[in-house]
This record gives structure tokens, sequence and C-alpha cells, in this order.
């Protein structure tokens, strides 16, 4: 059956960004990426992953227009017009900008994956929109030893979770939840 992993970092306030979209607080931080918990493994399991607006246009003020690295299908949700694609070194990512329902796209997401799992990478509320409908299986959170006070929420909704994993990779503590399905999943 199709899983769709949450896969960030965060605060340990619960942020995944500051307030004017700054990583500043994770990218001054080293993370061991083939290390214990880090996203080199995680990444190999992907076959489809979904983002909203703010996080793809950080993707492409920050790495660039023709630097996407992803091979797998991404959906990107927005209702800004004339978003760019970002080119890979093969020629245009394969991104797909919506605005449909998130049980839609989830169905289109599970297509494309085949027998991978699918990565939601972010933001906070956009994961809690695939959790309002039992859409999200796990949580995996890089915690970084730091509280901003303010800024981009994790996951602003309440979900009971089961603790499933713990991992230290340098300074980030790496916690792995089971999100507990709501009563009536939509799947
Ligand atoms: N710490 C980490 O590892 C990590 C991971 C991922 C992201 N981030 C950062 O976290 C921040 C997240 O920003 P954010 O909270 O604003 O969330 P976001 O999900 O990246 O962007 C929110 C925008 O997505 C669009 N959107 C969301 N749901 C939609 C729906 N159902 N249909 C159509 N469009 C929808 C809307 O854009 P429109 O304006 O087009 O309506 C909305 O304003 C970014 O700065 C990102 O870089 C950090």
């Amino acid at each position: 059956m199709t899983r769709m992993v949450f896969f960030t970092a965060s605060t340990l306030d619960g942020f995944i960004a500051t307030e004017d979209h700054s990583l500043d607080w994770l990218l001054s931080r080293h993370i061991d990426h083939d290390g214990p918990g880090g996203g080199s493994a995680f990444m190999s399991r992907i076959g489809a992953a979904a983002m909203g607006a703010s996080t793809y246009q950080w993707v492409l003020d920050h790495a660039g227009v023709d630097k996407w690295e992803y091979t797998f299908p991404c959906w990107v949700f927005t209702h800004r017009d004339g978003m760019p694609v970002a080119q890979g070194p093969d020629g245009p990512g394969d991104i797909r900008f919506t605005q449909d329902d998130v049980r839609t796209v989830y169905a289109e997401m599970a297509e494309a994956a085949g027998d991978r799992e699918l990565w939601m990478i972010g933001g906070g509320d956009l994961a809690g929109q695939f959790a309002d409908h039992g859409l999200l299986d796990e949580l995996i959170v890089s915690l970084a030893p730091v509280t901003i006070g303010a800024g981009k929420p994790l996951l602003p909704r309440h979900l009971e979770l089961e603790l499933t994993d713990l991992t230290r990779n340098g300074e980030f503590a790496i916690v792995a939840y089971r999100v507990k399905p709501p009563v009536t999943p939509d799947r």
C-alpha cells in the first residue's frame, strides 16, 4: 500500500522556516546526509513528491531554476500564475502545478510512484491537508538544537503519533513517528 512520509527538518519549537522563509538556522548546521537517519537512504525510497508554492519558490531562489535535482515527479500546489519549470541536468523537471483536491493528487502520485513511497516535502499546512484525509502515514523530523520563537509551523494540526524511531546524526535528533489514522480515512 502507498505510504506518504513528511520528511523534514524543524527547530525544537516546531518551525520549518522563519516567517520570511529563511532556513539559515538549518543550513548553518551540518547534517550527514549519508549518516544515520539522513536524507540519502530516504531519497532512494521515493517515487513522487509534493510541495507548496513557497517551498518551490525557495528552491528556485536558493538552488536556482536550472538546478532541479529530483528525478521523480513532483506536484507543486499553487494558485500563482507563471511559476517557471525548474530545469535539471537532462532537461525540464517533471513538475506538475496543481490546485486539485489533495485526494485527487494523492491518487495521481500513488500511480506515478508504483511501489515507492510519496515524499511530502512541505510546508506544514499542506502536510496537514493530506493528514486531514488520513493520507499521511509517517513523520520523520530532523530536530535542530535551536528555537526561533516564530515561523512557518511544522504541522499545524492535532494529530496523534506513535514514536517509531530515534536516531542521532551529529547535533540533530532524528525522530520518526507513525501518524495514527483518523476514524474515517479517505482511502
Ligand atoms: N525545514 C525544512 O526541511 C523545510 C522543508 C520544506 C519547506 N521548508 C520551508 O518552509 C516554508 C514553508 O512555507 P509555507 O508554510 O508557506 O508552506 P508551502 O506549502 O511551501 O507554501 C504555501 C503555499 O502553497 C500553496 N498551497 C498550499 N495548499 C494549497 C492547495 N491545497 N491548493 C493550492 N495551493 C496550495 C499556496 O500558495 P499560493 O500563494 O499559490 O496560493 C500557499 O500559500 C518555506 O520557506 C520552505 O522553504 C523547510
